[in-house]
């Protein structure tokens, strides 16, 4: 049965580049389910793009001394290139410039005014004394006056993960130059969060598939809703759609109600550019369909409650009733999917704590799939993991080098040089049948696990029967057979029946390698798809990069599909370079370990 899977990435802010730390959270993951899932015959859905609106933008920009438009400009290309380098299976990447989401944006705004859950009211809001400008919340830090964390910022704690107002820090100071800031009176509008406790308690409730830490987080945001400016002073955004409003010079959308919109907007985008422009109903009003959004654990808040909160206003089903808006009833989240943070000497991965790795320099080192199998199986899943290039180079040396590499490089190099084919099997003994099942029987196991997001424990199953495979094949030793060539060709049609299985296990994983695989099984055409780059314009912008792909011309199927006697093989090259031991006591020249 095909089922329609909406896979919602979160949107990698466009104001630097991206180091493996964010890549962990909203990257890897979302691209391993969304490539099983097609695989496993579903269609899916999976967009996202730079989120380039509001503050985060704004403030880099001045430390750069360009304009909010040409930072935009330059970390999505970058952004959009390591993603494409690392093989995310994007439908559509996109951004929030667009002429599209702006309307998206303020369409599903206006449903929220009409059926009330929009609020005005008089806010604080920080200035910075020494040039008079507004201060944005997340640029203001100080004590969390819940938890008493030292480096709350002013719309979040990090520490306790509570939402908080600037002008409730303790000792606040700005994070631009220290200074204390000064707070002064500016009207605001609210999203009614009260309205929705109950509509979001039910919800909830019924969410019990999700990681109990998520939704245990979830679960208690509920406990304290208060309205949440949805405004801020701000020229770089959406403009609000209001009269008095529109056509305020320092007046916009905070950038996380437009950003989480991008999911719906990035939807509607890829139904016009792929020629059917109603086609993102599919995943967003079927009731059938499902949704899994995808991040790092400080983006739970805003898809756990404020997105849910704004699809139920737009619905018209939170205590004001009210009416769907021009976008009809729209899904719910079926699942967040929220990874922990990935460290590096005990602080948060991040680009103004210590060492950063950019995804791009790791990719011209050392591929993708080394470090998506490394985040697969070692990554941040169940809580807060230091990355260490030891770890890294074990990994990958002892488990994709040694393991997979070494079966894939062993089996194809005997049947080649005995057979230079896929050889033909006679009856199987005991042994071999006993090793295609244990194969045949991970397509469920790992399927199982993929479909709820057990990165870890997938990849570990699917590990085990290449263990399986290579402990066959150490002891059925087919090079001590030159005797019985009938009895060597079973062994070695066997593994190569279970190097495919393994591949076709592996391919969400390891999309990269197992083209190669496939190849060098003697396979044709497209195994495994990977998105393109196209250059795409606007009326009224200049070009911009876009990723999209064609996925359905792939032949990768989840199921056991048998090799094919007599298809010519090649001497194969090794799948995996392995590491130089010493890379993890120094790291590499581009990110050293500090000693
Ligand atoms: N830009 C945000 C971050 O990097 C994530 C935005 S996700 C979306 O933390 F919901 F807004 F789309
Ligand atoms: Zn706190």
């Amino acid at each position: 049965m095909s089922n329609p899977v909406l896979t919602a990435v979160a949107w990698p802010y466009a104001n630097g580049p991206r180091h493996i730390g964010h890549i962990s959270g909203f990257g890897v993951p979302s691209d391993i389910f969304a490539r099983y899932q097609r695989m496993a015959g579903n269609r899916v859905l999976m967009v996202s793009g730079t989120d380039e609106n509001g503050t985060p933008i704004q403030v880099q920009a001045d430390a750069e001394g360009v304009t909010p438009r040409e930072l935009a400009d330059k970390y999505n290309r970058m952004i959009v290139e390591d993603l494409h380098g690392l093989g995310l299976s994007y439908d559509l990447f996109t951004r929030t410039t667009t002429a599209n989401h702006h309307r998206v944006v303020q369409d599903l705004f206006l449903a929220l005014h009409r059926n009330g859950y929009v609020l005005t009211r008089s806010a604080l809001g920080a200035i910075s004394p020494s040039t008079g400008r507004t201060l944005p919340d997340r640029y203001v830090e100080g004590t969390c006056p819940i938890c008493g964390y030292d480096g709350a910022r002013g719309d979040q704690c990090d520490n306790c993960g509570n939402q908080l107002d600037a002008a409730d820090l303790i000792n606040p100071r700005s994070r631009i130059n220290g200074e204390k800031p000064e707070f002064i009176e500016t009207e605001h509008l609210f999203l009614d969060l009260p309205a929705f406790t109950e509509a979001l308690g039910s919800w909830l409730s019924t969410r019990t598939e999700w990681r109990s830490n998520v939704l245990k987080f979830s679960m208690n945001l509920l406990d304290d809703l208060r309205p949440r400016p949805i405004t801020r002073d701000l020229d770089w955004g959406v403009r609000v759609p209001l009269d008095g409003w529109r056509d305020a010079p320092m007046k916009r959308f905070y950038v996380w109600f437009d950003a989480v919109i991008g999911y719906l907007s990035a939807s509607v985008e890829w139904a016009r550019r792929t020629g059917d422009p109603d086609a993102w109903k599919q995943w967003w009003c079927d009731p059938d369909a499902v949704s899994y959004y995808f991040m790092g654990k400080d983006n739970i808040t805003f898809h756990s409650q404020i997105w849910p909160a704004m699809l139920l206003g737009q619905n018209g089903a939170g205590d004001r009733g009210g009416q769907a808006g021009a976008f009809g009833a729209l899904n719910l989240p079926t699942e967040i999917v929220s990874s922990e943070f990935l460290t590096m000497s005990g602080s948060k991965f991040s680009t103004s704590r210590g060492t950063v790795i950019y995804v791009g320099d790791f990719l011209r080192e050392f591929g993708p799939d080394t470090l998506r199998y490394f985040l697969a199986v070692a990554g941040p899943e169940n809580q807060d993991t230091a990355f260490t290039w030891d770890e890294f180079v074990r990994r990958i040396n002892f488990e994709l080098a040694n393991e997979w590499g070494n079966l894939v490089n062993r089996s194809i190099s005997m049947a080649h040089k005995n057979v230079g084919a896929v050889p033909r099997p006679a009856a199987p003994a005991r042994a071999d049948a006993e090793l295609l099942e244990t194969a045949r029987s991970a397509f469920g196991t790992v399927g199982n696990l993929l479909a709820r997001n057990r990165f870890k424990a997938s990849l570990t199953e699917a590990m085990r029967v290449v263990s399986a495979a290579n402990k066959y094949f150490s002891e059925q030793a087919p090079w001590k057979r030159a005797d019985d060539p009938e009895r060597r060709d079973t062994i070695l049609h066997t593994a190569l029946q279970v190097v495919s299985d393994c591949n076709t296990l592996l391919t969400p994983f390891l999309p990269h390698g197992a083209q190669r695989v496939h190849e060098q099984l003697g396979g044709t055409g497209l195994w495994a798809a990977q998105p393109e780059i196209r250059e795409v314009a606007e009326a009224d912008a200049p070009g911009y990069p876009v990723l999209m792909g064609d996925y359905a011309a792939e032949r990768a199927c989840w199921e056991s599909a048998p090799i094919e006697v007599g298809r010519p093989l090649a001497k194969p090259t090794p799948l995996f370079a392995k590491l130089d031991s010493e890379l993890g006591d120094t790291g590499p020249s581009w990110a050293p370990i500090a000693g």
